[in-house]
């Protein structure tokens, strides 16, 4: 028997799984997962199971109403907590830099608590980016900061300047990508892990 956190239950008999949902919890779709994430974008496929429609949905966190596709992108609603408290630890007025903003749920969050900042996202998946750019343009009216996405490969994006804060929700693999986030940072932040290093 398996239990998440909206009471969603499930239980096997023999190869069948058997699964019990709350009728107050409204759904149109069930997709079941097919394997691990994959590849750069971070993708999974997903076998529909039950229902009807389009695989594309709006997703809520935050007040924010955030438009994807979860068979083209890459999005983890347990991810919401994090993404408040990254807002949390940021300042009003910073230059914010996302390095891998999906369908833009970090940018947005940190637009929606902190005022008066310019963030930027880079993604290179073009599906999730220009759901981005959607959910940029669905909840302008809630932010109180600047919010602009750029689609490209964060080691080829060029002339964007320097920023006070940058944020990695990168993808699994060998590369951390710490020497390109360097070359984002401000002087302060450059000179600060420079520091670090060499102690
Ligand atoms: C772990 S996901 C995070 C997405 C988003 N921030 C979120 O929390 O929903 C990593 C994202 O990085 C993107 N990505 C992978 N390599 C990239 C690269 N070199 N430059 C820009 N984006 C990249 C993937 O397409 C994916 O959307």
């Amino acid at each position: 028997m398996g239990i998440d956190h909206r009471g969603f239950t499930y239980y096997l008999v023999g190869d069948i799984a058997i699964a019990k949902v709350p009728e107050s919890i409204p759904f149109r779709l069930v997709l079941v997962e097919r394997g691990k994430r994959v590849g750069e974008f971070r993708r999974r496929e997903y076998e529909i199971a039950f229902g009807y429609g389009m695989t594309e949905t709006i997703h809520r966190e935050h007040g924010l109403r955030l438009k994807l596709d979860p068979t083209e992108v890459f999005f983890d609603p347990k991810l919401s907590r994090e993404r408040r408290k990254i807002a949390e630890l940021s300042s009003d007025g910073e230059r914010i830099l996302v390095m891998f903003s999906g369908i833009g749920p970090y940018p947005l969050v940190i637009g929606k608590f902190r005022k008066g900042c310019e963030i930027l996202g880079i993604e290179a998946n073009e599906i999730a980016y220009r759901y981005s750019l959607e959910n940029l343009e669905i909840n302008k009216k809630l932010l109180k900061s600047k919010v602009k996405f750029v689609l490209g490969d964060v080691r080829e994006v060029h002339g964007i300047g320097e920023f006070d804060r940058i944020v990695m929700p990168r993808p699994r693999g060998k590369e951390d990508f710490l020497e390109v986030a360097l070359r984002f940072s401000s002087e302060k932040w450059r000179n600060r892990a420079q520091e670090e290093r060499t102690h």
